[in-house]
């Protein structure tokens, strides 16, 4: 029994996460389900929307499924999202973006995985007015961010038997800070003679994308290039309701879907839960659970090849629950 922390999160997060945890019960895997609260609605109770006893659970069970939260408006609260980041030192954003059958967009053959290095660039939040008509932000690159996030997209490449890692960058006009995350890409790349390397320009990277999405394979990306290109590929292979992810840290992994809490679906059993389903999915193959991982791949692909069985998003008809229950048929 594998003892692993649930956050339902707000917003479409308790259906989607209810219909995850229900999917993976059904697939047979024994977890414990340590269930906890964060979000907004819970700064009234405890003055912050993320409750210590939420990062002991995480620290003490190493895996976290997690919800979509709301960003609390107003100031003195932060991303709920940002300092889990922050606080566990999750540096790598995995996005994993793949073709199904079934959900029409305009390519059929993507399956591309986005790295992308999740504490450092201009996320690192220093920004200041420099007199009344200047705005700065300092983008900050350190040697150790650089090589552990390329370091770990070829490692990741090498276990998942991915064919290529193109690293993404500005060097040729950020020559300090992109110039050594490229050269450090140079360099770690000697080391992985059995996967292909490229470098790519963020701006020729976004028009291939667009053009040829089936060249690329694993992409390795700082914090900015790496927001903005996820989504981009997200919108490739059929929008938010379809993109799942993982934040990684030496000894930790919190696991969650890309889209946030949909406040204008929530509580409607409308919304698409294969984005927080897919990260389960990705959760269990970490957890060494391959082959229910596998079997519950194929079923969520199976549902989504039916026509009316998808969710709304997707062009189907069906509610959370009738899609959730569909897949669970076919485990
Ligand atoms: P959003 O992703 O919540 O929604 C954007 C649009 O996509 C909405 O029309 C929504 O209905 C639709 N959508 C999203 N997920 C869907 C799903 N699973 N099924 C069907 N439709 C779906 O983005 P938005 O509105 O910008 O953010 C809402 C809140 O979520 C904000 O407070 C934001 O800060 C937070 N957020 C949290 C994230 C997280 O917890 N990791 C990530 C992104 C945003």
């Amino acid at each position: 029994m594998r003892n692993v922390t649930l956050i339902p999160g707000d917003g479409i997060g308790p259906e989607v996460a209810y219909a995850t945890r229900r999917l993976i019960d059904a697939s047979g895997v024994e977890i414990n389900w340590d269930v906890q609260e964060a979000g907004g609605y819970l700064i009234e109770k405890y003055g912050t929307p993320l409750p210590q006893s939420v990062l002991e659970s995480i620290k003490r069970n190493g895996v976290a499924l997690k919800g979509p939260i709301t960003t609390p408006v107003g100031e003195g609260f932060r991303s709920v999202n940002v300092a889990l980041r922050k606080e566990f030192d999750l540096f790598a954003n995995i996005r994993p973006l793949k073709s199904y059958k079934g959900i029409e967009t305009r390519y059929d053959n993507i399956d591309l995985v986005i790295i992308r290095e999740n504490t450092e660039d201009l996320y690192a939040g220093i920004e200041y007015m420099a007199g009344d008509d200047v705005a700065q932000s300092i983008k900050i690159f350190t040697r150790k961010g650089c090589e552990r996030i390329i370091r770990f997209a070829f490692e990741y490449a090498r276990k998942e038997k991915r064919r290529k890692v193109t690293a993404v960058h500005k060097a040729n006009i950020m020559k300090c800070t992109d110039g050594m995350f490229l050269n450090i890409a140079r360099s770690i790349s000697t080391e992985y003679p059995d996967i292909e390397f490229e470098d790519m320009i963020i701006d020729a990277m976004c028009m291939r994308l667009v053009q040829t999405p089936e060249n690329y394979d694993v992409l390795v990306l700082p914090n900015l290039y790496g927001d903005i290109v996820s989504d981009l590929c997200a919108g490739l292979v059929g929008g938010l309701g379809v993109a799942p992810g993982a934040n990684i840290g030496k000894d930790l992994a919190v696991f969650e879907p890309v889209h946030g809490s949909a406040p204008d679906i929530a509580g409607k059993n409308t919304a698409n839960p294969t984005a927080m389903m897919l990260s389960g999915v990705h959760m269990l193959k970490y957890l060494g659970e391959t082959s229910a991982a596998n079997r519950i791949e194929k079923a969520i692909m199976k549902v989504l090849s039916e026509g009316n069985a998808k969710t709304r998003d997707l062009g189907g008809n069906a509610g959370t629950t009738e899609f959730t229950d569909r897949i669970i048929s076919f485990l």
